[in-house]
């Protein structure tokens, strides 16, 4: 076990070995019909008082848009599965009223549909990924669904949004066929649900010079069997459509929580041995991305089909006096440096993971934002995604860890830091989290290949593990000004515990 004394750490970065593409995807994110997600969250109404355009909250807007938010997938999760389009268009006023029996089993007045979903992505500056219903629906309705979209001409769907006030088809790149159909998308056999995705996918059209990456819905995990029974039926005959594979892509989801389940803790209070185990579960999503990545390799070694990561982040239990079904949560500096450590092997993984969703993006699960009334509060896990944008559409790096210290977690060693680079544009970032609960951590980085000076270099951390920001304290935890210094290509700082840094370094 660390104790308190200052540890050391050595690392070297490459900066001369650049390697595949960090897709910007991978700082994607996920809006689903569930808790204050959308209603209470994006949604307020164009009679709200708090501030909005067309309906849609204009601070979350302002704060997202910080981000640079690649891509918005929608409208779930397991509420896709049970999501009819053709309620989600029209006037509001009369828009049938479902029943969302996922997640509370609240009343849905679907006052939230299609024109208001791609309203918000125009106004973020994300591009659509649209999770379409594969467990209740039928194939026609997904296929109207897409010419609805994205149809130019005077085609039946492209008729009737013109009729709902939308000229112009939109772009869609991103098509999901269904959700966790292992589950609550229909509780299938890998088997059966790729002949699904089969179907599913010839159906839905490229229109009007639009492109879709359809994207078969994936393992839970680490079900590696899931992926392979994908990849094989994709070898059928007539498994291409306009050249491409019939689906371009396939997903999993990874949860992160400690002990023996989702559910099984709180958000705010855990011991020491749980902060720990939980950074080591967090981990276990490089093990995970190796895992269906190898089974991808022997399908398809030339990489036409992507790897998705469409649902990731941490689940604990709900805060005390919400509704269990509303999957709200606080989110502390543990749940910042979950994000740092997934962040990392995202970038390591570059070459076939092309897009990733954390869920959720407000008031849900690990969220960027919490609302309150007209209050709204940016969490830890905001941060790294704030600080780590540079990461997008840059070159990944090799990063070697020398030397870290270390703990035992989860019955195997536990490296206490994380970490990753990228370069683009003559500038290179690198990020580091530092999972070590006590002790400070004197960080030396070998900046081989290239000359580098330090443009930036802040730090993310809080009085503890489980700090958070609220309405009271907002700026418990964030980015304050690192000192780094670097002479002869060599990077030195020092860490406090628990935190997460990022270095912007200017290079030759
Ligand atoms: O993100 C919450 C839920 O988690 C999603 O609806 C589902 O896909 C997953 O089980």
């Amino acid at each position: 076990m660390e104790n308190s004394v200052t540890a050391t750490a050595r690392l070297v970065v490459d900066l001369d070995v650049t390697g595949a593409t960090i897709n910007r995807h991978v700082y994607g994110h996920f809006a689903e019909h569930l808790g204050r997600c959308i209603y209470d969250g994006f949604w307020v109404g164009e009679d709200s008082e708090i501030e909005n355009v067309r309906g849609i909250r204009s601070d979350v807007v302002a704060a997202l848009r910080a981000l640079d938010i690649p891509n918005l997938r929608w409208p779930g999760g397991c509420f896709a599965d049970e999501y009819h389009w053709r309620d989600g268009i029209g006037p509001r006023d009369e828009r049938p009223r479902v029943v969302n029996s996922h997640w509370g089993d609240v009343v849905e007045n679907n006052h939230f549909g299609t024109h208001e979903f791609m309203d918000l992505c125009e106004l973020l500056g994300a591009e659509p990924y649209i999770a379409g219903n594969v467990g209740s629906g039928t194939v026609q309705e997904m296929s109207e669904w897409v010419e609805y979209l994205t149809r130019g001409d005077d085609s039946p769907m492209a008729r009737l949004r013109r009729a709902n006030g939308r000229d112009e088809p939109w772009k869609v790149p991103f098509w999901g066929l269904g959700n966790e159909p292992w589950g609550c998308g229909g509780t299938m056999s890998a088997e059966q649900y790729a002949y699904e995705a089969r179907k599913y996918a010839t159906f839905c059209r490229e229109h009007s010079g639009n492109t879709l990456m359809r994207i078969a819905a994936g393992a839970n995990e680490g079900d590696l069997q899931w992926t392979r029974a994908l990849m094989e039926a994709l070898d059928c005959v007539g498994c291409t459509m306009y050249g491409k594979p019939v689906y371009q892509a396939v997903s999993f989801h990874f949860y992160t929580h400690s002990g023996s389940g989702i559910n099984t803790e709180d958000a705010t209070a855990f011991t020491t041995e749980q902060y720990y185990d939980t950074l080591a579960y967090a981990s276990e999503v490089d093990r995970i991305l190796r895992g269906h990545i190898a089974v991808m390799d022997t399908y398809d070694p030339d990489g036409r089909i992507a790897l998705v990561c469409d649902e990731w982040g941490t689940w604990w239990n709900v805060e005390e006096g919400t509704n269990p079904g509303f999957l709200f949560q606080q989110n502390t500096v543990r749940d910042a440096l979950v994000a740092g450590i997934h962040f990392d092997a995202f970038h390591r993984h570059a070459r076939r993971l092309q897009i990733a969703n954390i869920a959720q993006t407000l008031n849900v699960l690990q969220a960027m934002i919490l609302t309150d009334g007209d209050a709204m509060v940016l969490t830890p896990t905001y941060h790294v995604f704030e600080m780590n944008k540079g990461h997008q559409d840059a070159q990944s790096l090799p990063v070697h860890v020398l030397e870290t210290p270390s703990t035992t977690a989860r019955g195997a060693e536990l490296p206490l830091v994380s970490s990753s680079a990228s370069t683009k544009d003559g500038k290179a970032l690198l990020s580091l989290t530092h999972l070590g609960a006590e002790s400070d951590l004197d960080v030396s980085v070998d900046l081989r290949g290239r000359g580098a000076r330090v443009a930036r270099a802040r730090v993310l951390t809080g009085d503890s593990t489980a700090a958070f920001n609220d309405v009271d304290t907002p700026e418990a935890v964030a980015p304050a000004p690192l000192e780094a210094t670097l002479v002869d290509g060599i990077l030195s700082l020092r860490l406090p515990p628990h935190s997460f840094a990022t270095v912007e370094l200017d290079v030759d």
